[in-house]
């Protein structure tokens, strides 16, 4: 959704544009190349290094890169002292950190229970599974919409009991599938740890709390002279944040939405990217006091 994305951002020439995801630089050097310049951000401090690496030369002066958390967006913008007329959200994790076993990403390469996407600092998911309650747990589960959250749930708490918790990656897409097996569920298109591996990730990377933060950040950097925000987001559970979030804006006057309904990529990326399939894009403008 690139052109897509470069067309509402509405990029100009010599404006600075926040891109909160850098992830492997595609957004930020999309508006380097159309002539905007770029305030970068990635919580993950190997996207930023690999940016400066391929990128630091071509666009030297046209951009400034922050290893941070785009939840402090507001904080970022403050110290950098640049004037933003957009900022774009692409949420989640890049093809690259999914592709790193060490990261813990996948269910389909053996790997640790990582799953930070800023491996320095915070709790892992192996930290979770060995400390959280059956409660704290199936509530987690659940709001990453995970069908199975109170079994899968139960079978953790009492695999942890009798020291059979599952340790890497694919241990637990083993077990989750176990669980599965056991409620009767033979086949499924999806594999039945997509919902647990995401619900994990959703919470040791604080992902529906640094949304609600980074939204509300976003609205103190554009409301007074305007400017446009757009979000991607890759699942139900953030789409419904943003979804929420613009609504209220849009009630209180604040902003105006850039399309009614979400956009969604083509046929033809989706053949090229599998994963753009659950891709949802909206975005709002404010229109400055
Ligand atoms: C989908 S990728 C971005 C892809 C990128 N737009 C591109 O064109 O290649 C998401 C990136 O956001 C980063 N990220 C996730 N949550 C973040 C947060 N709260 N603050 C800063 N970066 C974050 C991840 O580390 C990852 O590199």
């Amino acid at each position: 959704m690139l052109s897509e994305t470069m067309h509402w951002l509405d990029v100009r020439k010599d404006l600075w544009y926040v891109d909160a995801n850098l992830g492997g630089g595609g957004h930020s050097r999309a508006i380097l190349e159309r002539g905007g310049l770029v305030l970068a951000i990635d919580r993950d401090k190997s996207a930023v290094d690999r940016f400066l690496e391929e990128s630091g030369e071509a666009f030297a002066g046209r951009f400034v890169v922050i290893h941070g958390n785009n939840a402090d967006i507001a904080v970022h913008v403050q110290s950098a002292r640049v004037r933003v007329s957009g900022i774009l959200f692409d949420l989640g994790w890049s093809t690259i950190q999914g592709e790193e076993a060490e990261r813990g990403l996948s269910f389909s390469e053996e790997g640790p229970l990582d799953m930070r996407l800023d491996p320095t600092s915070g709790e892992t998911a192996g930290e979770l599974l060995e400390r959280a309650s059956e409660d704290e747990l199936s509530d987690l589960l659940s709001e990453g919409d995970e069908p199975l959250a109170i079994p899968v749930a139960r079978a953790l708490v009492q695999a942890r009991k009798s020291g059979r918790l599952p340790r890497t990656t694919l241990e637990l897409a083993g077990f989750v599938s176990g669980v599965y097996y056991r409620k009767g569920f033979r086949r499924s298109r999806r594999h039945p740890a997509t919902r647990v591996f995401m619900a994990l990730r959703i919470r040791v990377n604080r992902e529906y709390e640094n949304l609600e933060r980074s939204l509300a950040g976003s609205r103190q950097v554009l409301e007074e002279k305007g400017g446009r925000l757009l979000v991607l987001s890759f699942h139900s559970g953030e789409d419904r944040i943003v979804k929420r979030t613009f609504r209220k804006w849009v009630s209180e006057d604040a902003a105006g939405l850039l399309f009614r309904k979400s956009l969604q990529p083509g046929e033809e990326e989706i053949l090229q990217n599998p994963r753009a399939r659950s891709a949802r894009m909206r975005g709002v403008s404010f229109v400055g006091r």
